[in-house]
């Protein structure tokens, strides 16, 4: 074991290390927390290969799936101090990067997902990418990451089924707050982590997209799924603002024109295999989806709503969010 351990240090000290030369032949290292089979880095491949095509090979994007070299916080730490030049996180966990990504924390915020796609391919979306440029980072493009709902071992049919569970939550204020509003006990936990504590009962459910039972294996532990649909947060494809200041505008032309086309193609991906991991959730795991009403949890969380209206960090992009309703 401490042979693997070290080992497995090894390779990322080493990797790390080549970084900062890396981009001087433009190869430029993406780290990501999901799955080779699941969409987002199917699509974040698709991208790679776009900006591999349209440079004539001259842009290598190489990406490192399963938390291989840190958690979605340490990887945005890791960029942030020049050992990465690129990162796939979620909104929900980026509010502690750049809070102007709260505002996309605000549960039922959008109606469906045409509203939804009109905010991140709208202005706002954009602005929100920009926000965080003196931070070190900023954003290229947006993922579909679904609507999160709970799973645990027992469906959850009213906030009150919550009373006493442990709910993993993404490290992110917001999604804090959502579980207390609703009566259970959060446990913010890197995503890494939740298959073991879920096992091990270290926590009693988690919310997530149903591609988390499936591609994480989520299923095989939390098999009752109940749709109450609290949230719809993008994942977000990040560039270190050094790196991104490095490259030509034409480079940078070729980058950005690649994550809009993988944004594009992921959308399709995403509705496609989102229906499969339901039903490959549904035949192979036992676990069974539950529609829930969804008026009771969204009184017990109006709160963080007219918090967020009234915090001058989200509140211009929350309005604007709504107005394209
Ligand atoms: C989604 C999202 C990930 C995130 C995960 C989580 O799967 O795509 O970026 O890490 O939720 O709950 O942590």
């Amino acid at each position: 074991n401490k042979i693997k351990f070290s080992l497995s240090a090894l390779v990322i000290v080493t990797t790390l290390f080549t970084s900062a030369t890396a981009f001087a032949d433009a190869t430029l290292k993406l780290s990501h927390n999901q799955d080779k089979n699941h969409p987002v880095h199917l699509s974040m491949q698709f991208m790679a290969d776009e900006a591999k095509r349209l440079s004539d090979g001259g842009i290598k994007i190489r990406i490192y799936p399963n938390s291989q070299l840190g958690t979605q916080r340490e990887s945005m730490e890791l960029m942030q101090n020049g050992a990465l030049d690129m990162v796939k996180s979620n909104a929900s966990e980026m509010e502690s990067f750049e809070p102007a990504y709260g505002a996309f924390n605000v549960p039922y915020l959008f109606t469906d997902i045409d509203h939804y796609y009109r905010a991140l391919e709208g202005e706002v979306g954009k602005e929100i990418l920009q926000a965080s440029k003196d931070k070190g980072f900023i954003g290229l493009t947006y993922y579909d990451a679904g609507a999160r709902s709970f799973y645990a071992k027992k469906p959850i049919n009213t906030p009150a089924d919550l009373n006493g569970l442990k709910i993993r939550v993404q490290p992110s204020p917001t999604a804090v707050k959502m579980i207390e509003l609703m009566g259970g006990a959060p446990t913010p936990l890197a995503y890494g982590e939740l298959y073991t504590a879920l096992q091990q009962g270290v926590v009693d459910g988690a919310e997530n997209n149903p591609t988390a039972l499936t591609t994480a294996r989520h299923g095989e532990v939390a098999n009752i799924f109940s749709l109450d649909e609290h949230t719809m947060i993008p994942d977000v494809l990040l560039i270190s603002s050094t790196v991104w200041d490095g490259l030509s505008p034409e480079d940078q032309k070729i980058i950005q024109q690649a994550a809009d086309a993988s944004m594009q193609h992921h959308k399709t991906l995403w509705q496609e295999m989102t229906a499969a991991s339901m039903k490959e959730a549904e035949e192979t795991m036992n676990v069974q989806f539950v529609t829930v009403e969804k008026k009771p949890f969204q009184d017990a969380v109006k709160p963080i709503r007219d918090e967020a209206i009234n915090n001058p960090a989200i509140a211009e992009y929350v309005k604007q969010i709504e107005a394209l309703k």
